[in-house]
Order: C-alpha cells, then structure tokens, then sequence
C-alpha cells in the first residue's frame, strides 16, 4: 500500500471544466504509484463532488480526441450523461473516512484557482498543492494583482478600473472617463475571470460599448488596459519558501492576441523555449518573477506572465496564474522541464511542497 492517499479534484463550476479534466488526466498519469494512490474526484459544472467510479470513468476519457474532433457541447453532453448514467450519490464530503492526507488541485478559474477550495480545505485540515487562500484570491483579482506588485516596485500597464454596476447606470460618463484616461486601441477585460472569456481589443469607439456591455456582464469588476506592443513572456515558479524560477517562456499568439480560440481551440499560437530575447534581459524577468511570487505571498507554484516591450525592454507583469494549465502541452510544466524538472519529478515536488506547507 503506497504510504499516502492524494485526492485529486478536476472539474468544477469555471469555465475552464473541460481544461481541468485534461490538466487531471496529465497529472494522474505522472503521479508516482509507489508512494501515492490517488483518489479522483470529480466536481460537476453544477456543483456536485463524485469520487470513485464516474470520477475514474471521467479520468480515463479521450476528452481531449473528442474537444478535438467534436465540440465543446458535445464534450459536454457526453460528461453529464456519464454522471446520469452511473447515477451515483455525490461524496459525503468525508475526508477523514476516505483517509485522505491531502489534495492535488487540477482546478482551473473560478472556485478552483481563486482560494474558495483552497478555504474549505483548510478548515478541512487538508493539505492542498499550491497557492494558500489570501494570494489565490488576489492573482484572481487582475486589478488588486496589479496593485500589489506595483507596490513592490514591478512596472504594470496602466489602467483604470471601472465597477459593471456604475456602467449600466452611466454607461456615457464611463465611456468618457476612459477615453480621457487610455488611448486606442487598449484592452477590456473582466477583472477575475481566465482564459481570455470576456477579454476584447477595442480598437476605436465604435467597438467600445459592445466590449465594455460584454465584459460587464461576466464580472462586477472590469480593467480597461493600456495595450502593451511586446512580447508575451511566462516565468514558471515552484517553491514555498524559496522558490525557483524557470528559464522565461515566449508565446506569440496566432492571432492579433492570445484569445479563448487561440487557446483551447486552433493552437495557432507558437512557442518558445527559451523565449527569444537577450539573456541579460531573460535573468530580470526571472528576478521580477521570483519577487512578484514573493510579494502576492505565493507557494507551491504558480506561472508569472509578462510582456516585455519591444522599444523599451521594459518589463511589464500582465497576470499571476496560481493553477495554470498542466496538459502535457501546457507551458507551466514545460517551462519546469526547463529546468531539468521532469513532468513526474514536478508532481511529486508539488505534492512534498503541500506536505511541507504550514498555513497558519
Ligand atoms: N495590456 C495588454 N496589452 C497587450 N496585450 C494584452 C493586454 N492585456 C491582455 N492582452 C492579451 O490578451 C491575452 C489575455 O489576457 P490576460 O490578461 O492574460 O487574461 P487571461 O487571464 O484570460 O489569460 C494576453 O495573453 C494578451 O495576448
Ligand atoms: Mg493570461
């Protein structure tokens, strides 16, 4: 019997379900059998905690052959028919009978990524992979993100951030506080939400009400972004309490930016290892990762994304991603294999580093 049971929860509420399915799946397959046995649990769209049978059915899925060739409609008809089918009774949220010692998260976005789980498991008394709740909260806020790494003295895009229930009463006196404030074209985009979903370019006026309409629909928040011209340049970290950066990763977008089709769909997008800038200019990337990692008070790992500007070299923090994608594609443990760090060498630190982890 392997000395430790490790619960790996996929799914949930976000939109980025269907990821995490295939971010579990990569992560099931590289976990070491010897000192782990794994016990997949698998939240629904909904809501609803299923371990065991449906959950395993679910891991063991072609999802990403069937995302591929099909749809995402059709992918996820078939998972709630799977659930349907095996008519199973959610988890009883029994941790202790299940004899669980602790919990990989393969929870992207919402309720996953944003320190919601990562709460509930604490006063669980479970030990989880990755970021603690006070800085998976943050990076999930791109506007508090941005304020507290300017504070430790990292360059962020300009911005101004408006609140959706101001909008829909004065949509006009917001549509001239923004343009008194950013230049065309700049970026609109919901402050907590991931994937890109909600996210335009607004190129001149006529575009600003549809983006500012759509964005304000998906979040209480929004950021209206001066458009950075540069690089997208991603720094993997791992560690707790001394954390260690990757080499810096490129990622040029196939199309004008890297939006929800460019992601998850086309794969039009290419990347670089190591990302095609100086070497000089790579190590102060790295520097500004490790500190934006230390001042938003992360641990296990999380992916430091920046543009670097292509007149100035100036180094821009764009986004912190406590959970990234962890596909066998996905740059975060590619960025780690960097580094010497294999795909099953990187699961096993990450679950010692949640072992290790004190949460007050
Ligand atoms: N200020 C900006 N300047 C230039 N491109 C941007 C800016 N903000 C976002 N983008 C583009 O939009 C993409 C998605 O934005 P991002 O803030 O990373 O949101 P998400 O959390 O959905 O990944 C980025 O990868 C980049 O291509
Ligand atoms: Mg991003």
């Amino acid at each position: 019997m392997p000395p430790f049971t490790v619960a790996l929860m996929f799914g949930g509420r976000s939109a980025e379900h269907e990821i995490s399915i295939i971010s579990a799946q990569s992560i099931a397959a590289n976990i070491n059998p010897q000192l782990y046995s794994v016990l997949p649990i698998y939240i629904t769209h909904k809501g609803a905690w299923l371990c065991g049978g449906v959950a395993q059915n679910i891991l063991n899925l072609d999802l990403a052959a069937l995302l591929r060739n099909s749809s995402i409609e059709k992918a996820q008809a078939t998972l709630v028919s799977m659930v349907q089918q095996a008519g199973q009774n959610p988890f009883d949220l029994n941790f202790r009978a299940a004899a669980i010692d602790l919990a990989f998260l393969a929870l992207h976005g919402s309720y996953g990524e944003d320190g919601r789980i990562q709460g509930f498991l604490d006063t669980c008394g479970i030990p989880y992979t990755g970021c603690g709740v006070l800085s998976s909260a943050l990076t999930m806020d791109k506007a508090l993100t941005k304020l507290c790494v300017a504070d430790a003295g990292i360059a962020v895009a300009p911005s101004v951030t408006i609140f959706s229930a101001d909008y829909v009463v004065e949509p006009e006196a917001i549509h001239r506080l923004i343009e008194q404030q950013v230049e065309y074209p700049f970026f609109v985009k919901p402050a907590s939400l991931g994937s890109s979903i909600g996210i335009t370019k607004v190129h001149h006026q006529g575009e600003l009400q549809p983006a500012l309409e759509s964005a304000c629909s998906l979040d209480w928040k929004v950021l209206i972004e001066k458009t950075i011209r540069g690089r997208e340049i991603e720094v993997a970290v791992l560690g707790n309490e001394q954390p260690i950066a990757s080499l810096c990763g490129e990622i040029k977008p196939g199309k004008e930016f890297y939006d929800y089709q460019d992601k998850y769909i086309f794969n039009t997008a290419q990347f670089y290892i190591p990302a095609r800038i100086p070497v000089d200019l790579q190590e102060k990337v790295r520097t500004a990762a490790l500190k934006a990692y230390r001042a938003l008070g992360c641990s296990g790992m999380s992916r430091v994304d920046f543009f670097v500007d292509e007149q100035t070299d100036a180094i821009v923090l764009n986004e912190v991603n406590t959970i990234p994608g962890f596909t066998d594609i996905s740059m975060y443990p590619r960025l780690m294999e960097s580094i010497g760090i294999s795909f099953p060498e990187l699961v096993e630190r990450l679950l010692e580093l949640a072992l290790k982890m004190k949460r007050p």
